[in-house]
C-alpha cells in the first residue's frame, strides 16, 4: 500500500499488521528512556491540518518524530489558502519541498482521495468531512484488543451521532473486517441514508443493547456539522441517547467504555462516566502514537 485513505483499503491481514506492529514499536520502546527509533531519519512527514484537531495532529506529530522524520506542520489559518490557493496547488508545493509523506484533514468528504491522485508521496487521511478516520478506528480497535485480548466476536456498540461520523463509519468497516459485531444506536435523526447496507444492526433503544455489550462507544454530538432540526434538545438526547452513571451499570462487568474525543460532557457522556477506570478514552489518546508511528512505519519505512 501506498496510502490509507479509509478503512477498506486493510484486509483483515493488513490491519492486523498495523495492529501487531504497534504493539512491537511499544515494547520495543517500553522502559527507554530515550522514545526514538531512527527508522524514518532523513525522511519528511507534513501534517495538512484544514480543520481543527488536537489529538490527530499532536499524535501524528509525535509519532513521525519517534520515528526520526523531519515534521512539517501546516494549518490553513495563516497559510496562503487565505489567498484562495487550491488544496492542489498547495499539495505540489509541499511536494516540490521533500514531503515524503501527506497526513491530511479536510471539511471535503473525499479530500485525501484527490490529493493521493496528484502527489507521489503516501496520503494519509486524518480524518475528511463526515467520510472516514481511518487511524481513529485503528487506534480504536488498537485499545479494544488490548483490553479484551480480542477482537473476533466482539460486540461493540456505536451510540450517538452517527449521520456526522467519520470516526463511525471508519470502526463500522474495520471492526468488521477484524470480526466484531457492530450495533448502531442513534435517533433516527443521526442515522444516514443507506445505514441499511452497513454490516451492523440498528437499535433505537440505547438500554436495552447494554447488556450485551463488550464495548460501549460514544460519539460526538456535532454540533457544528447541524441545526436543530436533528434532535428535539440536548436534554431530551441525554435523557435517552446520553451515558450517565445509573446506566453505564446496565453493562456487564468487564465491557469498556470509549469516545474518540473531543467530548462534550454533560451531553453525550456524564463527567464522572468519561473520568470512570471502565473509560479508555486517555488510553485511546496514548494508543493513537503508537498506532500513527505503525502506520507511518509501514507506509514510509524501506523505500529510503
Ligand atoms: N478524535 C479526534 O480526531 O480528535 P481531534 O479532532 O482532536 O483530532
Amino acid at each position: 500500500h501506498r496510502h490509507l485513505l479509509e478503512a477498506a483499503d486493510l484486509d483483515r491481514d493488513d490491519a492486523t499488521l498495523v495492529l501487531d506492529t504497534a504493539a512491537q514499536i511499544e515494547s520495543a520502546l517500553a522502559g527507554r528512556e530515550v522514545k526514538k527509533l531512527p527508522t524514518l531519519r532523513g525522511r519528511t512527514v507534513v501534517n495538512l491540518f484544514f480543520e481543527d484537531s488536537t489529538r490527530t495532529r499532536i499524535s501524528f506529530e509525535l509519532a513521525a518524530k519517534r520515528l526520526s522524520a523531519d515534521v512539517i506542520n501546516f494549518s490553513a489559518k495563516g497559510s496562503s489558502v487565505s489567498k484562495g490557493e487550491s488544496l492542489k496547488d498547495t499539495a505540489l508545493t509541499l511536494e516540490a519541498m521533500g514531503a515524503d509523506g501527506i497526513v491530511v484533514r479536510h471539511s471535503a468528504s473525499g479530500a485525501p482521495h484527490r490529493l493521493a491522485t496528484w502527489v507521489a508521496g503516501s496520503v494519509v487521511n486524518a480524518g475528511d468531512g463526515t467520510h472516514e478516520h481511518p487511524t481513529q478506528a485503528l487506534l480504536d480497535a488498537f485499545t479494544i484488543r488490548k483490553r479484551l485480548g480480542r477482537l473476533d466476536g466482539v460486540r461493540v456498540v456505536i451510540t450517538g451521532d452517527v449521520l456526522h461520523s467519520r470516526v463511525a463509519r471508519s470502526n463500522v468497516r474495520l471492526l468488521h473486517t477484524l470480526g466484531a459485531e457492530v450495533t448502531l444506536v442513534a435517533p433516527p435523526t443521526l442515522l444516514p441514508v443507506g445505514v441499511d447496507s452497513w454490516p451492523v444492526t440498528v437499535s433505537y433503544d440505547l438500554d436495552a443493547v447494554l447488556p450485551g455489550a463488550d464495548v460501549l462507544m460514544m460519539l460526538r454530538v456535532q454540533a457544528e456539522r447541524m441545526n436543530a432540526s436533528f434532535f428535539p434538545s440536548a436534554r431530551e438526547y441525554s435523557r435517552r441517547y446520553g451515558l450517565d452513571a445509573d446506566r453505564m451499570a446496565r453493562l456487564g462487568d468487564d465491557a469498556i467504555v470509549m469516545h474518540p474525543g473531543p467530548m462534550n460532557r454533560g451531553m453525550e457522556i456524564a463527567a464522572d462516566v468519561a473520568d470512570s477506570p471502565r473509560s479508555t478514552i486517555v488510553e485511546q489518546v496514548g494508543n493513537g502514537v503508537s498506532v500513527r508511528m505503525a502506520v507511518l512505519y509501514l507506509l514510509l519505512g524501506g523505500n529510503a
